[in-house]
């Protein structure tokens, strides 16, 4: 599989992340938000870049079932166990495609009262938007390809990659 964003260029990539976000949120102790299951290898390489105090938390979502195709209803499998109402919140994402996900769990997180509520993903592939979403905090900013590895998966494979490759058709 051919390499398209090396483990040199991510771990440079979340390092700078870090150090925006640690510039705005020191003294804040945020919530950072992964949805899983592909934000978990981001997440704790983000974590430990960052810091500063702060807490974690997860939740889980899924739309593709087996394909590279979002299927465009969202479900929310698993929720936060920590209360969002005036928190500082950081929702941590692998990665924006059609932006349905992002804009799902925007709407849910909003509807808590966070005290601020901000995102960070890794990639971006702005070419196949469905729905207007704005990112905070972009790492890479990418084609329509479908990539997998550094925690994202084709049918839960691959996750485990630590470069992040291009799937061949
Ligand atoms: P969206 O709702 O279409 O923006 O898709 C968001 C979710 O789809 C991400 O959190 C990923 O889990 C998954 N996804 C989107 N593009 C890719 C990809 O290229 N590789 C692996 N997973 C992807
Ligand atoms: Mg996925």
């Amino acid at each position: 599989m051919e390499v398209f964003i090396s483990r040199d260029q991510i771990f440079e990539k979340v390092n700078d992340l870090a150090a925006q976000i640690k510039t705005d949120y020191e003294n804040e102790n945020p919530l950072l938000v992964g949805a899983l299951k592909g934000s978990f290898i981001m997440m704790s390489d983000l974590v430990r870049a960052l810091d500063i105090p702060l807490e974690v938390d997860f939740l889980s979502v899924s739309s593709y079932g087996a394909g590279t195709e979002s299927s465009g209803r969202i479900e929310l499998r698993q929720d936060l166990k920590t209360p969002v109402e005036n928190r500082h919140v950081l929702l941590v994402e692998d990665i924006v495609d059609t932006g349905l996900t992002l804009n799902f769990l925007i709407e849910k997180l909003q509807k808590r009262n966070p005290k601020s509520l901000r995102v960070c993903a890794l990639l971006d592939k702005p070419a196949r938007r469905e729905v207007p979403v704005s990112i905070d905090y972009v790492g890479f900013t990418i084609p329509d390809k479908f990539i997998v590895g550094y925690g994202l998966d084709f049918d839960e494979k691959y996750r485990y990659l630590p470069d992040i490759c291009c799937l061949e058709d």
